[in-house]
């Protein structure tokens, strides 16, 4: 017997329409060139595989670029779309942490990560949330390191760096996943609910990979979805050797639970004043 709860809960996840909604979270800082290509991408394979409807949140940390008025003018255009403006740059982490918060307050029963920067293909969306929607996964990856993944235009050097970070991931926390820095994914509402997000850490590589480890150990099911990873279509990308650093740091703090030590806490990450424009 389902009981008044359950029957609260699952209501409250059904959109409109009566499905179960998907929202896609593109965190932006400077994509000025790219958000407008990305979010209508989106929208058009969304509207094959969700027609029941989705949502697409923007999260800017108020970029110099004048993203966040971009991001706003496509709100005003189109149903479906909002945009979260945090006045402080913060680093990817904590924007998708915010974004998240949002996205569950708002009902969402499924939640996709992807970068705003034409690297991951938005196509590529369908399979990730067919993975969870029908294909029994709690968490779906993008995987590079799959039978079928691929990276298709990055230095010697990076790739090496990638493929090192995530091989030193997976063997400090004693995993069998392949991918485990990725950035493009889908997880269950449940997972994210699960995961105790205020104390969530990493900035830059290590949220993907505190993320993915959190859902692990709290016993969800996470497959690994081929996915190609391409060239970012304009602009530079945000990451750096701090952002590594901090990574090949944080990671091993992960194990068991990754509460940090007392005297080392930091505020809750993603907690930074927002404002909100809706379409
Ligand atoms: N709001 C916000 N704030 N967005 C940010 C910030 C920030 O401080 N930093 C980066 N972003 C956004 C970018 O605008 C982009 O849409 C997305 O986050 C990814 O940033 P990139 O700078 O393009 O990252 P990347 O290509 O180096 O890294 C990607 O691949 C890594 C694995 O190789 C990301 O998917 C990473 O999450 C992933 O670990
Ligand atoms: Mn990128």
């Amino acid at each position: 017997m389902t009981s008044l709860l359950e029957h609260l809960e699952s209501s409250h996840r059904a959109g409109s329409a009566g499905g179960a909604v998907p929202w896609v979270v593109l965190p932006t800082f400077n994509e000025a060139e790219n958000i407008e290509a990305i979010v209508a991408a989106v929208r058009r394979v969304l509207e094959q595989a969700a027609p029941a409807g989705f949502r697409i949140l923007i999260v800017d940390d108020d970029s110099p670029d004048g993203t966040g008025s971009i991001a706003d003018r496509l709100a005003a255009a189109h149903a479906g779309i909002e945009v979260l403006h945090r006045s402080v740059r913060e680093g990817l982490g904590p924007a998708y942490v915010a974004g998240f918060r949002h996205a569950l307050a708002g009902g969402a029963a499924y939640v996709m990560e992807m970068d705003a920067d034409g690297s991951h293909d938005p196509r590529d969306l369908a399979r990730l949330l067919a993975a969870v929607r029908d294909g029994g996964a709690d968490l779906a990856l993008g995987s590079r390191y799959v039978r079928g993944g691929q990276i298709s235009d990055w230095s010697l050097l990076r790739r090496a760096t990638s493929r090192g970070g995530c091989r030193y991931a997976r063997m400090v926390l004693g995993l069998d996943v392949r991918d485990l820095t990725g950035g493009f994914k889908c997880f269950a509402a449940e997972v994210l609910e699960a995961i105790d997000l205020a104390t969530v850490r990493s900035r830059g590589y290590a949220f993907q990979v505190e993320l993915t480890y959190r859902a692990l150990r709290a016993g969800f099911q996470v497959h690994e979805v081929p996915i190609t990873f391409g060239r970012r279509a304009h602009g530079s990308s945000k990451m750096s050797w701090r952002i590594a650093l901090e990574a090949a740091w944080l990671v091993p703090q992960l194990r068991d639970g990754g509460e940090p030590p007392p005297g080392r806490r930091r505020p809750p990450v993603g907690a930074e004043p927002a404002r909100l424009t809706k379409g």
